[in-house]
């Protein structure tokens, strides 16, 4: 290094040191917390975390504060945090009481700072981890965060003393991953689902089989994913029309990776949402059993985006028993309540030539090849419901008619979710307008490829999932919403992020927010404060302008 370097960076250091410095505790400013709580009031004065840090757990709170104690671990970049017990002193202190229930439900909590110390509160555990998730942003959004670069175990920690009384909006809040067209290994979906945890989502889809590949260990037919997780090549990057000559897989998560992952997640309290895509954009299937298909020709793994024209036999018993098995499978690996079935976008061309669909369909007496979608669907849904699951499926369940409990994410728009609402059914909001961040959230020649579309922060920020001339009685069908991140032109975890962030940190107010809190600039002011936190988590991100 010659001498002129050297001076410039140490003159980089000192800029650094005091911006850092410059940053420095106000107790007064409020704290930049997203998704902005329900109720946040503040008192004078602060409490100052010292080190090594304590964690009480009071009634029923040891698992959570356990979680809490992994999550500030790493946030303090300290060693292990304690979790001791009721009797003993302690700076954080959590405590489960059901009594809280009725005022906060299962998700809300009361989150104390005196000078004393942290209090948190809640009726149920998942209370106890947003309220945890609260604490970690207090720390690092506020002052000295000790995810600064130039932070030390010495760094002071000062919260401001605020009482913060705090619950969801939305039941659902959720997010889509697309392992499908591109595979997203389990250590990338775990921190995804640490990063989204953070920001109190609770749902995470795993769009897990597709034209272009099938990523679950089915143990009943272990062809799916040893020919139906392998596509002899994929579209060309930076141009989608020609091939890249490239084999890719065999990729898949056993049986096992899911095991983990669920458990990872349900710690985090992220329902994992399997969804098994039927009848259409199920060529990987078929590949590897294609006597399921109408036209019982051998066919290959799709190497092209878009949608394939042969789909599952619906005419067929034994295609529909396929199904059957594979769901089996599907609700012991996954707790969740609900189990997507897809639905989108399945053309219906070969079951008008197929003998066996046309039969199924004067047999049951239906009208058309939408009702025999529907048909289809009912069989999926009492096998579904035999087993304690609800069904889900984007809206194009709704054009055959839907069956009797089936809840529907409404992708083409709100008018399909709107209509199911208005019918009794349950929704999850997802329009393309807002919810898909496959989408460009920019433009300029620097933005990377994108499948199309324009969905910019401010976009996603102003989102309203309950359409406005849905009557009150209704609307308690709008169970949340959800954003896509379908995977055709993410090649690795990290497009994701960039794609990803920090968009569902603005769906995340949406979700959880009071829908009249809402405030572009600001939120963007508080926004700003998170760069650091998404940057210690390593989590790639859109630079937030
Ligand atoms: C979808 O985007 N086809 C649900
Ligand atoms: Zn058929």
């Amino acid at each position: 290094m010659n001498r002129r370097n050297h001076n410039t960076a140490a003159l980089a250091a000192v800029l650094l040191l005091s911006a850092f410095s410059a940053h420095s505790v106000n107790a007064a400013s409020p704290p930049a917390l997203i998704p902005a709580p329900q109720k946040l009031v503040m008192r004078d004065g602060s409490f100052e975390l010292n080190r090594p840090v304590t964690i009480v757990a009071e009634t029923d709170a040891e698992r959570e504060a356990g979680t809490l104690a992994e999550e500030l671990h790493s946030l303090l970049n300290s060693d292990p945090i304690a979790v001791a017990k009721p009797t003993e002193p302690g700076a954080i202190r959590l405590e489960i009481d059901p009594s809280l229930a009725a005022a906060l439900g299962r998700e809300g909590y009361r989150l104390t700072v005196t000078a004393g110390g942290v209090q948190i509160r809640a009726a149920a555990e998942a209370g106890l981890f947003y309220g945890g998730a609260t604490l970690c942003q207090l720390l690092d959004t506020n002052g000295d965060s000790p995810s600064h670069p130039a932070a030390t175990p010495a760094t002071p920690l000062s919260i401001p003393c605020l009482e913060i009384e705090d619950a969801p909006r939305f039941a659902w809040r959720g997010l889509l991953l697309d392992p499908a067209r591109h595979f997203l290994p389990v250590e990338f979906v775990k921190k995804f689902i640490r990063t989204m945890s953070l920001y109190k989502f609770n749902s995470l889809q795993l769009h897990l089989t597709d034209d272009q590949g099938w990523r679950l260990q089915i143990k009943k037919y272990p062809e799916l994913t040893q020919i139906g997780s392998v596509r002899r090549e994929s579209p060309k990057k930076g141009d989608r029309t020609q091939g890249d000559g490239t084999p890719y897989g065999p990729y898949f998560y056993t049986q096992e990776e899911i095991r983990d992952l669920v458990a990872f997640a349900a710690k985090r309290h992220v329902d994992l949402l399997p969804e098994i895509e039927m009848p259409g954009h199920f060529l990987a299937a078929l590949s590897a059993y294609p006597q399921f298909s109408c036209r019982g020709v051998p066919i290959q793994v799709r190497t092209r985006w878009g949608i394939e024209p042969d789909i599952l036999c619906a005419g067929n018993d034994d295609a529909i028993d396929f199904v059957k098995d594979i769901l089996a499978e599907v609700c012991d690996l996954f707790p969740g309540r609900f189990v997507h079935i897809g639905g989108d976008e399945a053309p219906r061309d070969r079951w008008k030539e197929c003998p066996r669909c046309q039969a199924r369909i004067r047999s049951q007496g239906l009208k058309n090849e939408a009702q025999l979608q529907t048909w289809m669907n009912q069989q999926v849904e009492k096998f579904l419901e035999g087993r304690g699951r609800r069904m889900i499926g984007w809206d194009e369940i709704l054009e055959g008619g839907l069956t009797p409990r089936a809840a529907v994410m409404s992708w083409r728009g709100m008018d399909g979710g709107k209509a199911a609402a208005q019918a009794g059914h349950d929704v999850v909001m997802s329009p393309t307008s807002h919810c898909y961040f496959d989408y460009a959230q920019a433009r300029g020649p620097d933005e990377p490829e994108a499948i199309g579309g324009f969905v910019p922060l401010e976009a996603v920020y102003s989102f309203e999932p309950v359409p406005p001339s849905l009557p009150d009685s209704q609307r308690k069908h709008i169970l949340g919403a959800q954003a896509n991140l379908w995977g055709e032109y993410f090649w690795s975890g990290s497009d994701v992020e960039y794609f990803a962030f920090p968009r569902a940190i603005a769906l995340s107010e949406v979700v959880w927010s009071p829908a009249d809190r809402r405030d572009f600039s600001e939120f963007r002011s508080r926004l700003q404060r998170h760069a650091l936190t998404l940057q210690r988590l390593g989590v790639r991100f859109r630079p937030i302008d």
